[in-house]
């Protein structure tokens, strides 16, 4: 009797470890455009039970701080990611010195068993977040085109409440493509690259269907955007 007790005992106590290894989240990561930071993570191998919720912490990890062995910083709860269902945390406000590196973790529960933390990598918002392509509106086109670029914003806001551009944070180019339905789809040609946020396209011709897009280029980090969308038009 005793030992079929204590057997019973130790079932269970192996269940509640398998279910704890068994929901804690896989790939906890951080993502970044233009400094909207929020971290991703997956749920454990266990098929994910409806009752499963998410807590997310972080942490500055400031090296130098570590250096002068005043120990790291502690973790702080994100109370809006504390007991989500969702797989997705905002961190945007919490993140918001940005050659700082952070961490973030995530731990799981079900049915009243709390898997471990997970760890994010070290996440640094200036090196790794990816910018985005400017917007881009013609202006003008009749004998050339006349574009208007705008730089991709950053969430965070100025004290009259305008979001700030990316270009306040890094010394940004933009990049101006064409191609025309005479070349071959493929074929990009680079018109301008440069600061200005206004430019004139020259020396194109009548009767011909001229598509623009355009990338931002960080020169320091060797790093271009993806293309904007497409803008077409047919000159007169
Ligand atoms: C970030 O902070 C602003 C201002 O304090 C607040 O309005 C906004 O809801 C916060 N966003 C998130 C995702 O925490
Ligand atoms: C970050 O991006 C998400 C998805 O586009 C958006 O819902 C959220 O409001 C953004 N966060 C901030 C602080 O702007």
């Amino acid at each position: 009797r005793r030992t079929q007790l204590v057997s019973k005992g130790f079932l269970l106590f192996s269940y509640r470890v398998d279910l704890q290894d068994s929901i804690k989240p896989r790939k906890v990561e951080f993502r970044s455009l233009n400094f909207n930071n929020t971290l991703h993570w997956q749920p454990g191998t266990a098929r994910e039970a409806r009752d499963t919720v998410y807590f997310v912490q972080y942490k500055i990890a400031s090296f130098l701080l570590f250096l002068h062995r005043y120990g790291q910083s502690t973790w702080q709860n994100k109370p809006d990611c504390w007991g989500i269902q969702n797989h997705v945390c905002d961190l945007t406000n919490e993140t918001s010195d940005i050659q700082e590196p952070y961490y973030g973790r995530v731990k799981a529960a079900s049915a009243g068993v709390y898997s471990s933390w997970s760890l994010s990598c070290r996440f640094t918002p200036w090196r790794e977040t990816v910018i985005g392509p400017p917007t881009l509106a013609v202006v003008h086109s009749s004998k050339s085109i006349i574009l208007k670029l705008q730089a991709p914003r950053s969430p965070y806001k100025r004290k009259r409440g305008s979001k700030i551009p990316m270009t306040n944070y890094y010394d940004l180019l933009y990049q101006v493509f064409v191609i025309n339905n005479l070349l071959d789809k493929q074929h990009k040609v680079l018109v301008y690259e440069g600061k200005h946020k206004v430019i004139k396209i020259e020396d194109l011709r009548p009767g011909v269907s001229y598509c623009i897009m355009a990338k931002t280029y960080v020169p320091m980090l060797d790093r271009s955007s993806a293309y904007s969308s497409k803008h077409c038009t047919m000159l007169q």
